[in-house]
């Protein structure tokens, strides 16, 4: 296993392909999909990459398996700069949302497949302890490790291996020679498909699996090759909501057995909170922050990750700070906690924007502080309902959600008052859309 590394990437396609030097920024177009991306994932960490589509997500995981070249910067496996290297020699095995199994091949051939083509160096060398991570996998998972493809003895001349294999491929499977090393591949084929619990599938074509199956299968071929980083591109988007909760378990648990460094890229925020030790979410080519699911929940670093992490997405209204802790809004006036007090010193006077999810938003009493509200929309969802309320008296524009407890005996059209909780508070400088730390 090892960490990898993005050095100040660039990527463009217009001007940039072709440019496999790591300083040519003459090649960096001004419209480059990716730009100044420095990324750091942990030894067996598992980052998730995460963002609107079409912010460079499949373009940055394309980079690092060595599907695409970078216009600029530079890309560390382990220790070894591999800008240069072909995909073939990174190390990196890739899942793609489209599962691209081969259709033609049984599951089985699908898993061996990758194996087979495998470098003796690729499969065999303890390098970086990877044998011993997979044994100790195999072992909590209570199935037989993975045999050392190189190391198994050859019985025979590696030519006359061939033509038993090809004269006996033919014949009923337990006539056919086996040589030493397909032997081997068949043990790493079955370990693979006991822990992904598809060891009954092995003799089907693809179009005779269910698409959760043909994903495991997809998932079985990266992991048969144990490399050293796995990289995910939106593995469950073709599943259906249940078996996308089974399979994102699966994954996770797969992964920390492992502990092979996997970056999952998904535009799902929901995935990306329940999956990631750490998140980095991308916009516009751009990482906005990097951080674990509740830091990002809790302290996100500007207004789009506000925004794009938490489900429905935070509310934002526009107000002004009076002296000292007084920020106020057309509608309503509220003190802050003290802790905002030398953050917003030199914001006194000038208008900020508001931050407050609809999970910290109560149906409360009249009050200055509170929001006098209409509910223009109500979603019961039986654990919880969602309020779309606007301003009772005048402006329209506005809508904010509130998430209120279920047995609330709200109806469309009521007038309520709803107060912010102070300490759940965010805010952020209207120009920058950056937040403001409270301390
Ligand atoms: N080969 C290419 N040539 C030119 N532009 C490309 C190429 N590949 C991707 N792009 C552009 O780069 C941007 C990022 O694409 P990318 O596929 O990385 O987005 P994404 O974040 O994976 O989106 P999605 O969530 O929809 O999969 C897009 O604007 C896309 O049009
Ligand atoms: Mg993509």
């Amino acid at each position: 296993m090892a960490q990898v590394v993005l050095e100040n990437v660039y990527k463009s396609f217009q001007t940039g392909r072709g440019s496999k030097s790591g300083s040519d920024e003459s090649a960096i177009s001004p419209t480059a999909v990716l730009r100044r991306i420095h990324l750091t994932v942990r030894d067996g960490e598992f980052m998730v990459l995460v963002g609107p589509s079409g912010c460079g997500k499949s373009t940055l995981l394309r980079l690092i398996a060595g599907l695409e070249d970078v216009t600029a910067g530079n890309i560390l496996v382990g220790d070894r700069l591999v800008n240069g290297l072909p995909p073939n020699q990174r190390d990196i095995a890739m899942v793609f949302q489209s599962y691209a199994l081969y259709p033609h091949m049984t599951v089985y051939e699908n898993l061996a497949f990758g194996l087979r083509r495998a470098t003796t160096a690729d499969t065999a060398t303890d390098r970086n302890g990877r044998k011993r991570a997979v044994a100790i996998a195999c072992a909590s998972a209570r199935i037989a490790p993975p045999v050392d493809l190189a190391s198994t003895a050859r019985t025979l001349p590696a030519w006359a291996e061939a033509v038993l294999v090809s004269a006996t491929r033919s014949l009923p499977k337990r006539w056919r020679y086996l040589s030493a090393q397909e032997q081997a591949i068949a043990q790493r084929v079955q370990a693979v498909a006991q822990m992904l619990q598809i060891e009954t599938l092995l003799e089907r074509l693809p179009k005779q699996l269910s698409g959760g199956q043909k994903q495991r299968v997809a998932l079985g071929r990266a992991m048969a090759r144990n490399p050293q980083v796995f990289l995910m591109d939106e593995p469950l988007s073709n599943l259906d909501a249940k078996l996308r909760n089974e399979t994102r378990a699966q994954i996770v648990s797969l992964q920390r057995t492992l502990g092979t460094t996997t970056i999952y890229v998904t535009h799902d925020q929901t995935e990306a909170m329940t999956m990631g030790d750490r998140i980095a979410v991308l916009n516009a080519g751009q990482i906005q922050q990097i951080a674990t699911p509740l830091e990002l929940y809790n302290r996100p670093a500007n207004q789009f990750v506000a925004e794009f992490i938490g489900s429905p997405p935070m509310n934002f209204l526009p107000v002004q700070v009076q002296s000292p802790l007084l920020i106020s809004h057309p509608k309503f006036r509220m003190t802050l906690p003290a802790s905002w007090e030398p953050a917003l010193r030199r914001y006194s006077g000038r208008a900020l924007t508001l931050g407050i999810r609809p999970e910290h938003i109560n149906i409360s009493l009249p009050a200055p502080k509170n929001l006098s509200v209409r509910v223009k929309r109500l979603e019961a969802l039986g654990s919880e309902t969602y309020l779309t309320v606007g301003f009772t008296d005048g402006e329209n524009g506005t809508l904010l959600q509130a998430r209120v407890e279920p047995d609330r005996s709200v109806t469309l059209g009521d007038d309520l008052w709803l107060s912010l909780m102070p300490d759940k508070i965010h805010l952020f400088d209207p120009t920058t859309g950056e937040a403001i730390a409270e301390y």
